[in-house]
């Protein structure tokens, strides 16, 4: 670790620095600012123009090099913003200067990369979460609550769905988009969110079977991704993945138990039906909470900074606490392991069994 844990120097803001200065930055420099204990002191960019213009957007720096911003003494923390299939080999590099991570989604492309950068962290002593933001979302946050207090009962059923639309051009706009190298299709990039958000509700994966397609776009990776589910509880669900459905939809979460389900859209619960039996007061029948209202399910554009901004809170108090993050890099793992089991199944034309079986943390 860069600072001992609970040192009275952890109370003064932590500085960050992005390495990667494309869409998904500007959200992170958004949260960072918003974070009483976090201040940005410098981005980059192999394009030095783009690290200029997020340096110029927030008032920090713009380093020439990954290796001059990992010099600074004054960065603590580093978010990272790369091409996905690039996570693990900066991610490497920065724990191993000390600095604590916060890496995008997915972890990488491969368990071998994922792999090596959750060794790398824990080698270097230091902290490291992989963006899921969705898992801080009013509607899960109140899904997990009511988990955790059983109150759907015996999970028998869950379903992530994300119909979205993405373009060609959206495709066109960067050459690792829509490549098996350094990105992956609608599932590693776009259905890995609410993959998460299923797999933290219903516990690990046993077994899964899949079909996948490229039909809209001139991509080598899938633009539709369809896979069924055993759970090792004996549970049973679905995933669907697209950026070919025209005009995109609200990414959808159905969890369904002995006594009560949940239906949770664009992060905020839609639909909650609980059984009186076992429902706290003031639960019984529906339930629902409101969100930003904002998606990302036409355009990337869509996002929202509050989520970013609680999962990186939550890393800031871990740090301080000495205690693993909300979501840690094994959670980043989990999610990805999924997804490769899928593509095989998809590809290979059989059902893939998943090793281990390994059993997420907080999942019921
Ligand atoms: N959590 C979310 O909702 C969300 C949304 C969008 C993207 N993402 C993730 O964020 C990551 C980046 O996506 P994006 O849409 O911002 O991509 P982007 O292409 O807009 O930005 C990536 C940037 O990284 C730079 N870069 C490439 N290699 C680099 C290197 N070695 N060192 C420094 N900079 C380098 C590129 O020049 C580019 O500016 C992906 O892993 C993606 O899955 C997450």
């Amino acid at each position: 670790m860069t600072e001992p844990v609970g040192s009275n120097a952890a109370r003064r803001p932590r500085g960050f620095g992005i390495v990667g200065a494309g869409v998904i930055s500007f959200i992170h420099a958004g949260a960072i600012a918003s974070i009483p204990g976090a201040r940005l002191v410098a981005v980059t960019d192999v394009e030095r123009e783009r690290a200029e213009s997020l340096a110029a957007a927030h008032e920090c720096a713009a380093e020439p090099d990954l290796d001059a911003l990992l010099a600074r003494d004054d960065i603590e923390v580093v978010s990272i913003c790369v091409p996905s299939g690039l996570h693990a080999e900066v991610g490497m590099r920065a724990a191993a200067a000390g600095k604590h991570l916060v890496v995008e989604k997915p972890v990488d492309v491969s368990l071998e990369a994922a792999d090596r950068l959750i060794r790398a962290a824990r080698a270097g002593g230091v902290a490291i979460t992989v963006i899921s933001q969705h898992r801080f979302d009013l509607g899960l946050i109140e899904l997990r609550r009511l988990l955790d207090d059983g109150q759907l009962g015996r999970l028998v059923l869950g379903e992530a769905s994300t119909k979205w639309y993405r373009s060609q051009e959206y495709y066109d706009s960067g050459r690792w988009r829509g490549t098996w190298a350094l990105d992956g299709g609608s599932l590693m990039n776009q259905g890995i969110h609410y993959l998460d958000l299923l797999l933290w509700c219903m516990g690990p994966v046993a077994e899964v079977t899949a079909l996948y397609s490229t039909q809209t776009h001139q991509i080598e990776v899938e633009d539709a991704a369809l896979a069924v589910l055993r759970f090792v509880s004996g549970a049973v669900g679905t995933v669907v993945a697209s950026t070919a459905v025209f005009p995109g939809f609200a990414q959808r979460l159905e969890i369904s138990g002995t006594s009560g389900t949940v239906v949770i859209e664009d992060g905020e619960i839609s639909r909650c039906e609980l059984s009186s039996s076992s429902a706290a007061p003031g639960l019984r029948g529906r339930l629902t909470t409101r969100g930003s209202g904002k998606s990302a399910a036409a355009t990337p554009a869509g996002l929202d900074i509050a989520s970013h901004a609680a999962q990186i809170s939550d890393l800031l108090e871990a740090i301080e606490d000495g205690r693993d993050p909300a979501v840690t890099g094994e959670d980043g793992r989990a999610a990805l392991e999924i997804v490769r089991a899928i593509y095989e199944s998809a590809r290979d034309g059989h059902p893939v069994k998943l090793p281990g079986a390994r059993r997420l943390r907080g999942s019921s």
